[in-house]
């Protein structure tokens, strides 16, 4: 656990659109930090100009996690860390706060965009999650189509790998999840988060991204809240329901603060999270050393790494 908990928030109007983005809890090292910091400011650009146009919550968040996916330096499609077997396992998950209505992959072989097969999971299907087969299967009836293996695999991947099998561990993570929570103009509030796992997890293994309540939650009553880090901890938590509930209390920043540090002290998992509240406000916290984010409503932009 980091030596404190560091939060951050910002308090905007119930007319304003926000969005809120991370690049993953984790210990990023200092010279790629700045690298992450950019990536996120590339992705809440890309949901803010969605917000900017009138679109929703739901079409923001999304836009952002595809930004983040698409950037190797995130663990979450293009550049996801690698598995025992040396394959990409993809995750990802999505979730409506007017509808409730979510939407999930996991254990998913290559494709560029989980989350966008996810978001065809909502909209397309009666069900919530798809795995595997099944969920690669169904993205390809809808046009997906499988990426190449090697498209996606970065070098950065291969020697965290590496570095894993030779501590023989497989509880080592990469720090790069990556997640968006927006509100819109008209009070819809969404959530997404996208993500490789762990580095050197079991083949099949499935974390807190794509499970409802635990990586994603979101409810137009409350918040939407993402969230990145020790996934087993997460979901035994549901950590991000227990923040969404925790929102309705307090504040976003709060809310972020308490459930991490509930979660760390009933399992010693450590992690960060970002909310957007029905209010307008943004929240998060990170109990880890680093945690890349960025933050963009019709006042201007803030990123950090902090
Ligand atoms: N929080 C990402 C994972 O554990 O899979």
């Amino acid at each position: 656990m980091a030596e404190e908990v560091v939060t951050a928030s910002w308090a905007y109007g119930p007319s304003t659109w926000s969005i809120l983005v991370h690049g993953g809890a984790g210990d990023v090292a200092a010279e790629r930090l700045p690298l992450h910091v950019a990536g996120c400011e590339r992705a809440v650009a890309a949901g803010a100009a969605v917000l900017a146009a009138g679109g929703s919550a739901l079409d923001a968040v999304q836009r952002a996690v595809e930004v983040l996916e698409d950037d190797p330096c995130f663990n979450a499609g293009t550049g996801a860390c690698l598995n025992a077997d040396g394959a990409i396992e993809l995750d990802a998950s999505l979730m409506d706060g007017t509808t409730l209505r979510a939407g999930g992959v996991c254990a998913l072989e290559p494709f560029k965009n989980p989350i966008a097969i996810a978001r065809r999971v909502m909209d397309e299907s009666p069900h919530v999650l798809l795995a595997a087969e099944g969920a690669a299967r169904f993205a390809i009836e809808r046009g997906f189509q499988r990426a190449a293996p090697e498209s996606m695999i970065t070098e950065l991947a291969r020697a965290k790998l590496e570095a894993a099998r030779a501590k023989h561990t497989t509880e080592g993570w990469a720090g790069g999840t990556v997640g968006a929570v927006a509100r819109d103009a008209n009070g819809r509030v969404a959530a997404a988060t996208s993500t490789g796992g762990v580095v050197n997890k079991l083949a099949g293994r499935v974390g807190d991204s794509p499970i409802v309540g635990a990586g994603t939650y979101a409810d137009d009553t409350a918040a939407a809240c993402s969230t990145t880090g020790h996934g087993e901890a997460m979901i035994r938590v549901c950590l991000a329901k227990t923040a969404i509930d925790a929102v309705r209390a307090t504040s976003a920043e709060s809310a972020a603060r308490g459930s991490l540090a509930m979660m760390h002290a009933r399992t010693g998992g450590t992690g960060g999270a970002i909310l957007a509240a029905r209010d307008g406000s943004l929240g998060l916290a990170r109990t880890t050393r680093t945690m890349s984010w960025a933050a963009a409503a019709n006042d201007g932009t803030r990123a950090s790494g902090a």
